[in-house]
């Protein structure tokens, strides 16, 4: 596929021949942003056709490449539950060189359990995160259990990767709406963020698992955190894209402090166990607006928009996100 963009990231006139327009900062907002790169986990989680490891590997492999220090490279959870990652111990040997080629590089993966940290700690894990649910309907789907039980769950899982030094991250999700149980009380989702924090987790990460928030809901729940005592430095976003609403949620977001932003290469994503959940932000998306920010991300993206459209050429379908298709020429 020689001269394919898809391949090669090579575009055709148009837009990245252009270039991005000149950075115009924004001094209510951060000069820097970490993004926290879902792609491999986020994304393949919900294929429906199962991706060969050796191209996870290089998947992974390529986002680093680009400049991404974050990559959640997999999930440690039942394989019965989730097929699409049942080869994280075939994966986790291919990535064990990656660190030492990029300084900084951190590999996270999901452990629901304590059998997930134990499969996750035999192949040297170095960052693990838990996900909790602010409803009763998410969590007794997604974790099988109740939501408290699943906080019960989670307990012994940070309290042992404390110790051993591996720093855990906390998802919440449904923090805006539930597909099941409709719009969530921020005050539940409050209590449930504050426990997982309180628990141990260095960062929590707060889901719109189905992307129905609007940037009004974003700015008060944040508030709301902050009236609680969490500093926006402990906490991230992760915003689905159903509704078309995730960059301006981020955009939001930062305004209010926040600067960890998840977001998955190409937009892909979803969960298996949330009805209507669709594609993560897009990393190019967000990075097109951060870089036109002034907003430095250590990414290069057309590094990472020749990924994505190589990703999209691997599952045989265009990736959602527009500046990739823009960045490619329509062809992603
Ligand atoms: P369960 O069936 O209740 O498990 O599932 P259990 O504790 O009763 O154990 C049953 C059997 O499973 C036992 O085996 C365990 O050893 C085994 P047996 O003794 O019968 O032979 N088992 C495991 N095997 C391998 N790895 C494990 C594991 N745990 C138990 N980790 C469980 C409970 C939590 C395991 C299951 O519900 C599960 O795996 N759920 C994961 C679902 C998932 O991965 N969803 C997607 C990620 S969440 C998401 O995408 C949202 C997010 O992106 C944020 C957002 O968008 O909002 C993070
Ligand atoms: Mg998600």
């Amino acid at each position: 596929m020689s001269g394919d963009p898809r391949t090669t990231g090579t575009a055709e006139p148009g837009v990245l021949a252009l270039g991005l327009p000149d950075p115009v900062p924004d001094p209510s907002l951060p000069t820097r942003v970490r993004i926290h790169e879902v792609g491999p986990r986020d994304g393949l989680q919900n294929e429906s056709a199962l991706v060969p490891v050796e191209v996870k590997a290089e998947f992974v492999a390529r986002l680093a490449g680009a400049g991404l220090r974050t990559v959640e490279a997999t999930s440690f959870v039942h394989p019965k539950w989730v097929p699409q990652l049942a080869d994280a111990e075939d994966l986790m040997p291919r990535l064990a060189g990656l660190p030492g080629r990029h300084p900084g590089l951190r590999l996270p993966v999901l452990v629901p359990n304590e059998r997930g940290l134990d499969r996750a700690l035999a192949h040297r894990a170095t960052d693990v995160a838990v996900f909790a649910s602010a409803t009763e309907t998410f969590a007794r789907r997604n974790l099988n259990r109740s939501a408290d039980e699943a906080m019960a769950m989670f307990d012994p899982v940070v309290a042992r990767a404390t110790a051993a030094g591996v720093p855990v991250r906390g998802y919440l999700s449904m923090c805006f709406g539930d597909p099941w149980e409709g719009p969530v009380p921020a005050a539940q989702v409050i209590g449930f963020g504050v426990r997982l924090l309180e628990m141990g987790c260095a960062e929590l990460s707060l889901g719109d698992t189905i992307g129905t928030a609007t940037p009004g809901q974003v700015t008060a729940l944040l508030a709301g955190f902050a009236r609680a005592g969490v500093p926006m430095a402990r906490l991230a976003v992760h915003f689905h894209d159903t509704y078309g609403q995730a960059l301006a949620n981020t955009l939001a977001a930062l305004r209010s402090g926040v600067t960890v932003v998840d977001a998955s290469a190409g937009g892909l994503g979803g969960c298996p166990y949330a009805k209507s959940a669709t594609g993560n932000l897009a990393t190019e998306d967000l990075v097109w607006m951060l870089h036109g920010l002034g907003i430095e991300t250590g990414v290069d993206l057309a590094a990472l928009a020749a990924t994505s459209g190589w990703m999209a050429g691997q599952l045989g379908r265009p990736s959602p996100s527009r500046t990739l298709r823009a960045l490619l020429g329509g062809s992603a």
